[in-house]
């Protein structure tokens, strides 16, 4: 039995798009892996923010928060740019604790260690997005550009504050 109204649903629009299928299909699988990157990091926040003791515990409790909460956004934009291309957001944390190049951790460590281990996986994201942002411009995804470039500056500021509370 054929259901007519899922069928004008499945109906293939043939729209022209100067961002080529082929180029949209690339860059959505590289927002994947840095979506994995952004989560492992949105959980390590967390987990050091839940785990955080001691003097600085405010701070860190506070700033955590934070950033978790801006990751938490992110991850929420990317994979729906993701989705927006035309591609699955992945799904699955062993998937994304397999593609993330921010290592999956479960022990607490110090105090500045915590703030280091976060500075530098801030920073590991970025290079990671810089590398898609050349990417995307190159066949003219202009918007996951524009999208990972703000995302680039969002995570420099976090390694930036997370290095000035350890200096304290
Ligand atoms: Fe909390």
């Amino acid at each position: 039995m054929t259901n007519s109204a899922l069928m004008t649903r499945n109906e293939t629009l043939n729209i022209e798009s100067e961002l080529k299928p082929e180029n949209r299909t690339e860059i959505a699988e590289k927002l994947g892996k840095v979506l994995a990157s952004t989560y492992v990091l949105y959980h390590k926040t967390q987990g050091f923010h839940w785990n955080v003791t001691g003097p600085m515990f405010i701070s860190v409790h506070e700033l955590t928060e934070t950033q978790y909460k801006d990751l938490a956004a992110a991850i929420d934009d990317i994979a729906e740019r993701v989705r927006t291309l035309g591609a699955p957001a992945p799904m699955g944390l062993a998937g994304y604790v397999g593609d993330s190049q921010v290592l999956d951790q479960s022990e607490f460590p110090t105090v500045g260690q915590m703030l280091e281990t976060l500075a530098r996986d801030h920073l590991t994201v970025a290079d990671e997005m810089r590398g898609i942002v050349e990417a995307a411009e190159q066949v003219k995804d202009v918007y996951t550009a524009d999208l990972l470039t703000a995302r680039i500056g969002a995570h420099e500021e976090a390694a930036w504050m997370l290095k000035a509370l350890a200096a304290s």
